[in-house]
C-alpha cells in the first residue's frame, strides 16, 4: 500500500469527512475487488486476521448482504447482531452493547442505526474502525460512493456530469450523501420534489431546486429516483401516493419523451408504480442492479482500506 492509497480517515461516518482524492483512491481499488468478484474463485485472502461485527439496529436487505458479502470475500470473520433479538430491548446502551462485542477481539464495526450521528458518537469511544451504514436520516456513505461509482463506470467519469435527486429529500440520508460525494468529484446536482419534501437548508449545500420533473430530467444525464420514507414521515406530506407518483414518479412515457437518453439509478428498496413504474425499473436505461454489484466491490475496497489502519498484534 502506497501513501496514495491510506485514507485521510480512520473510519467512514460520512462522505463529508472524505476528501477527493479518498473517494477516487477507494474507486481505484473496488476496480480490483470488482475483477476479484467476477472470478471462478471470488475470494482473496487479504483480511484473514480482522473480525468485523455487523451491528444492525434498523432494518436492511441491500447493505447488511452486500457488507457480509464483501467481509467474507476479503476472508475477514464475521459476526452478526441484530437489534431486535438482542440485548438492547432488555435497556442495555449502545456504548454498552458495542464494548461488549469488542471485548470478543472485534477490530471493525459496520453500523446501520435510527439515531443521525450514531456512527460517529460510537467512533468517538471505542477502539475499533466503525463504518456507518446508514445513521437515520442523516448520512449513507457507502451508498453514496457505490452510486458515484456506478455513475463513473456507465458513463466514464463523474466529473462534469448532471445529476438529479427526485424525491424524498427531507428524510434521505442517501440524498446528502449523494450530495457530498457527487460535489466532491465535480458533478452538478439538483434535487427535485414536492416543496414540502424538500429541506429549507439545501442552498447552502450549493445544489439546484426544481419542483417539475420533466424540467429536471430534461437538465440531467443521470436520475436517482428516491424512495417515499412512509416509515419516518410523522405528518402527510403531500395528498396521496397517487398524487406524488403522478406529479414525481418517473414513468416509460416521460423517459421516452426526453430529448437524450438518461440513466436511471434508485437505491432500493424500490416503491414499484409510486416513484418510478416497473417498465422504468426494469429497462435499459436502468442500472438499479449495477448499483448493488457495485456495492459489493465498493464495500470490499472501504473495509480493505479501514483495516489497514487497524493495529494488529
Ligand atoms: N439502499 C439500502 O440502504 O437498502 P437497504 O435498506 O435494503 O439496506
Amino acid at each position: 500500500m502506497t501513501t496514495m492509497d491510506n485514507l485521510s480517515v480512520d473510519h467512514l461516518t460520512g462522505i463529508r469527512d472524505l476528501t477527493r482524492q479518498d473517494i477516487e483512491t477507494i474507486f481505484t481499488t473496488a476496480d480490483s475487488f470488482k475483477a476479484v468478484i467476477n472470478r471462478p474463485i471470488k475470494k482473496v485472502p487479504s483480511l484473514r486476521d480482522i473480525t468485523i461485527a455487523n451491528l444492525f439496529f434498523e432494518n436492511s436487505t441491500r447493505t447488511r448482504l452486500s457488507f457480509e458479502l464483501a467481509e467474507k470475500r476479503l476472508s475477514a470473520d464475521v459476526v452478526n447482531f441484530s437489534a431486535a433479538s438482542s440485548s438492547v430491548k432488555k435497556g442495555e446502551t449502545l456504548v454498552d452493547t458495542v464494548n461488549n462485542i469488542l471485548s470478543m477481539k472485534v477490530d471493525m464495526v459496520v453500523m446501520r442505526h435510527p439515531n443521525p450521528g450514531a456512527a460517529k458518537f460510537l467512533s468517538e469511544r471505542i477502539p475499533a474502525k466503525v463504518i456507518n451504514a446508514g445513521d437515520g436520516t442523516h448520512e449513507h456513505p457507502t451508498q453514496a460512493l457505490l452510486d458515484a461509482y456506478s455513475i463513473r463506470e456507465k458513463l466514464g467519469t463523474v466529473e462534469g456530469k448532471k445529476v438529479v435527486i427526485v424525491g424524498d429529500i427531507l428524510h434521505s440520508r442517501v440524498a446528502l450523501s449523494n450530495i457530498y460525494a457527487l460535489q466532491k468529484l465535480g458533478a452538478e446536482v439538483m434535487v427535485c420534489g414536492p416543496t414540502t419534501l424538500i429541506p429549507k437548508y439545501i442552498h447552502e449545500l450549493g445544489v439546484k431546486v426544481e419542483h417539475n420533473l420533466r424540467k429536471a430530467l430534461e437538465w440531467c444525464d443521470v436520475a436517482n429516483m428516491l424512495r417515499i420514507q412512509l416509515e419516518r414521515q410523522d405528518i402527510q406530506f403531500f395528498p396521496s401516493l397517487r398524487e406524488y407518483s403522478m406529479l414525481f414518479g418517473l414513468n416509460k412515457e416521460i423517459l421516452d419523451s426526453l430529448s437524450k437518453e438518461i440513466v436511471v439509478m434508485h437505491p432500493g428498496p424500490i416503491n414499484r408504480g409510486v416513484e418510478i413504474t416497473s417498465d422504468v425499473a426494469d429497462s435499459k436505461q436502468s442500472i438499479i442492479l449495477q448499483q448493488v454489484e457495485n456495492g459489493v466491490a465498493v464495500r470490499m475496497a472501504v473495509i480493505y482500506l479501514l483495516a489497514a489502519k487497524v493495529e494488529r498484534g
